[in-house]
């Protein structure tokens, strides 16, 4: 009889529940949010994997070979993801299956999905928005380009219709493309001036609002383009942005870790909480009826907080994350990991789904041989031993010299004497334990 009733409780807690609660398991920071219109959660993180979470568990989506940085819902079964492997990626979310659509020349930040869902696009640092036209099933997308931006290309949206597409880009400008021409030509819309980072598109209230490096932080008359309210305070880089047309609730995630609340109703600041102590927000999301907001940052856990009761819960990264401490109270060898190499290495068994396997008990160790992890086709199978010899000779080089095919980010140790501290502290933290 008990079981019975347990299994019934924990149905009946959906995501959308109005309390905090915190979504753990991925192995790296959370660099982007999506829910679905049916409430479900999607993160993107620099684990390379995206979580699709069923209450407080996650099904990972292994593919991309780099930081996941952008997820978004295109329809009841289908969810895309892109990031700094240049590619976007496709998932069926009955099965997890996914398989890579498109790639750029540089890595993707941003992907807005059409109206009609048969349409993603893309925003890229080579300066180009991709448009994918997903086809009858079994047939190649089509691909097209647009060309018009100067630099990087960092967000996108779609108007309500479908017929214009927005982006915004590091040459601090925000463009708006009519979609169904052939050959869509675009129009300044805004001229900031610095990089803008985000942008929300409401064409039924007729505003844009976007978010700035410089913390420029606007609402724009989508008609007349004038200026209908700026909210730019002390703070930056903007960040995130997330918008719930239910209850006008627009908010923004700054590089100095606060979160201000805007009702767009009344063009006031509602709330205005310091939601990090030690890290930019990277992620924002409001749940499904508009009540939570979800966020994400340095730490490797999604926060949602009620949003009428924000600032009497806890807020995120309590504690220093140890790649952010003061790199003065450590010896260089230690230094040199913590700041190179943690955020993607355990010392520790387990590889607790970080971007790169675990460390432990590295000297001695064939080269890609840790069961819980699943390495490039250059690792796998690999000749080389792990020893101060091979581990220097790899950072010297630099791996992608060294093992050229790796997954592991190209980043050459310079210093003779760095390498040889971080050898001897790697030495001595991934030894066998006893225990
Ligand atoms: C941004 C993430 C990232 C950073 C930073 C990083 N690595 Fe890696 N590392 C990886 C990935 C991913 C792999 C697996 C490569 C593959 O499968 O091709 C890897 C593989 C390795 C391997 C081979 C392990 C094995 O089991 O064969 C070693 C050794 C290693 N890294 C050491 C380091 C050290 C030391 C540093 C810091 C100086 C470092 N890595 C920094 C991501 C990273």
């Amino acid at each position: 009889m008990w079981p019975a009733l347990i299994i019934a409780c924990l149905a009946a807690t959906p995501l959308a529940a109005q309390d905090f609660f915190t979504l753990k398991g991925h192995g790296g920071p959370i660099m982007d949010i999506a829910v679905s219109p049916n409430g479900q959660v999607a993160t993107a993180s620099f684990d390379n994997s995206v979580g699709l979470w069923d209450t407080r568990r996650a099904m990972w989506l292994e593919g991309h070979r780099a930081a996941v940085n952008t997820v978004q819902f295109m329809s009841n079964d289908l969810l895309a993801s892109a990031g700094d492997d240049n590619s976007i990626w496709l998932w069926s979310l009955a099965s997890g299956e996914g398989a890579k659509v498109a790639t750029h020349t540089a890595k993707i930040v941003d992907i807005a999905r059409r109206p009609d869902g048969k349409t993603v696009a893309t925003a890229s640092w080579d300066a180009t928005i991709g448009l994918i036209e997903m086809s009858a099933q079994g047939t190649a997308p089509d691909e097209k380009r647009l060309r018009g931006h100067k630099a990087g290309v960092n967000a996108v949206a779609f108007s309500n219709d479908g017929e214009t597409l927005y982006s915004a880009s590091v040459d601090g400008t925000i463009r708006a493309w009519s979609y169904s021409d052939n050959n869509p030509i675009s129009t300044v819309i805004v001229k900031h001036g610095f990089g803008v980072n985000e942008l929300i598109i409401n064409d039924a209230e007729g505003w844009l609002a976007y978010g700035a490096t410089d913390g420029g932080t606007r609402i724009i008359d989508l008609q007349t383009r004038a200026q209908i309210a700026d909210f730019t305070l002390e703070r930056r880089p903007i960040l995130a942005m997330a918008y719930d047309p239910n209850s006008g609730h627009l908010a923004a995630g700054d590089g100095q870790g606060f979160i201000m609340v805007i009702d767009t109703n009344r063009m006031r600041i509602t709330h205005d909480f310091q939601a990090s102590r030690t890290g930019p927000i990277w992620a924002l999301a409001f749940s499904q009826n508009g009540q939570n907001l979800l966020a994400g940052g340095i730490e490797d856990i999604v926060y949602s907080w009620p949003v009428a009761t924000m600032r009497e819960h806890e807020p995120m990264a309590g504690e220093q994350r140890s790649f952010l401490e003061k790199p003065e109270t450590l010896a260089n060898g230690e230094r040199q990991f913590k700041r190179k190499c943690s955020i993607c290495h355990t010392l520790t068994q387990g590889s607790a789904r970080k971007a790169g396997p675990s460390l432990y008990e590295l000297f001695g160790r064939r080269a890609g041989t840790v069961k819980d992890y699943t390495y490039s086709d250059t690792l796998d199978g690999s000749e080389i031993v792990w020893s101060a010899e091979t581990i220097d000779a790899l950072f010297d080089l630099g791996p992608d010299h060294y093992i050229p095919g790796t997954k592991m980010p190209m980043q050459r140790i310079v210093k003779q004497i760095d390498r040889d501290d971080l050898i001897d502290y790697l030495r001595a933290q991934t030894a066998q334990k006893e225990d």
